[in-house]
């Protein structure tokens, strides 16, 4: 326990928080975790069927099946699917024509993949700052930072303290929180950078109407075990434009070209196609998501309500004008109440509620420390502020 006075000042605060997740969730018998799948629907018949006829590997009929749901779910016209988000992630920046030695715009604030997924390629991730209502990447700070480094030369965006081209710039909906689309995408196009949207923890949420990973030019979804939907491990690369869409496609399934039964690769290609018994986990997780995010946004209001009253702390809500899927449910400490995080942690995880930091963020990670970037203040004051929360739709019920 943090024993120094400002803490001891604080531990108001520390019953409070806690009186607020006991009074939404009640006293738990074991640990809660904070995000827990739930196979409440047909996932056994359709992982069976795979058993069954002997479809259980990257070709079958619930791989195209998945693709065409997760496309009407969504509103993309089109939805590759993936090993995994991460390798999403590298597809779209590919797609994007990230080179190495480029630069790609990327928060500090984000779970590694989003950073790493840029390395894979050669290219440098340049870190930019959030904004703390959404979380998300703070458009105006990144326009002003842009302005002071950056000029578009014949289209192109380059840095002039790096002479690396900046090709892209990566958002991330942050615990599902969509972040400010129109004003990212008026920066983008703007600085001829293209808009890729980590839509990894954002399945069913929505900005201005409209699905997130519908904005960017490519977009990706994760389906990994902590997500609201689930194929065990999954991804998928969302796009409007066919030709891409064709590209993703062959890039994931080792550039093969069509023959019925000759080894022909027409370019260095990657082994990310899901298995056809992923996607029949992700076929019946589809069929429950609307149930699920209702279950979620029930547990969201919850928690909001419960933390209405208590001072020194705010339950981060959906912003205006999105719908959140409500991911993750995050608090966010006052300034000043930093020393009492862990403690808050420790106490939380120690009565039985499953609660995490928000991750170090990327710029102090030791591959990344000497990555260029903006100020990266307010993410600072972010990460040692927020906290999850035990966010499993089943504690919606
Ligand atoms: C923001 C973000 N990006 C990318 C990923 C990577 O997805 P995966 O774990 O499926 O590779 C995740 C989650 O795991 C994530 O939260």
């Amino acid at each position: 326990m943090n024993n120094t006075p400002a803490a001891r000042r604080q531990e108001p605060l520390l019953d409070a928080v806690l009186g607020a997740v006991r009074h939404v969730l009640g006293q738990p018998d074991a640990l809660l975790s904070l995000h827990e799948p739930e196979f409440a629907g047909r996932e056994w018949d359709y992982v069976r069927d795979c058993l069954d006829t002997g479809w259980v590997s990257s070709v079958g009929a619930y791989v195209d099946r998945f693709e065409r749901d997760l496309a009407q779910f969504t509103g993309a016209a089109h939805a590759v699917a993936t090993s995994n988000g991460t390798s999403a992630l590298h597809l779209c920046l590919l797609l994007a024509g990230v080179k190495a030695g480029d630069e790609v715009l990327v928060p500090t604030l984000t779970f590694v993949a989003t950073a790493n997924a840029v390395s894979y390629i050669g290219a440098h991730p340049h870190f930019v700052d959030s904004e703390p209502d959404s979380l998300g990447v703070d458009a105006a700070c990144l326009e002003e930072h842009l302005r002071e480094i950056a000029q578009v030369v014949d289209g192109v965006c380059l840095n002039r303290q790096t002479g690396a081209v900046i090709r892209a710039l990566v958002v991330m909906h942050v615990f599902g929180h969509p972040c400010d689309l129109d004003a990212l995408d008026a920066l983008a196009r703007r600085w001829r950078v293209v808009l890729i949207e980590d839509a990894a923890e954002s399945l069913g949420s929505s900005y201005h109407g409209r699905h997130t990973g519908n904005v960017g030019r490519v977009s990706a979804l994760s389906f990994n075990g902590n997500k609201v939907v689930t194929t065990g491990g999954g991804g998928a690369v969302l796009t409007n434009d066919a030709g891409l869409a064709r590209r993703a496609k062959h890039l994931s399934t080792t550039a093969r070209t069509a023959h019925r039964w000759n080894f022909l690769h027409d370019e260095v290609g990657y082994n990310y196609r899901l298995p056809n018994i992923n996607a029949a986990l992700g076929c019946a997780q589809l069929e429950q998501l609307p149930a699920m995010l209702q279950r979620k946004r029930v547990l969201a209001t919850r928690y909001a309500a419960a933390f209405e009253g208590v001072a020194g702390v705010r339950f981060l809500l959906e912003p205006a004008g999105t719908t959140s899927n409500y991911w993750l449910n995050a608090i966010v400490l006052d300034e000043g109440s930093e020393p009492l995080r862990d403690d808050l942690l420790e106490a939380l995880n120690g009565a039985g509620y499953g609660s995490r930091p928000v991750w170090a963020l990327m710029h102090r990670l030791p591959m990344y420390a000497t990555c260029p970037r903006m100020s990266l203040a307010t993410a600072a004051r972010l990460e040692a502020r927020v906290i999850n929360l035990p966010s499993s739709a089943r504690l919606g019920t």
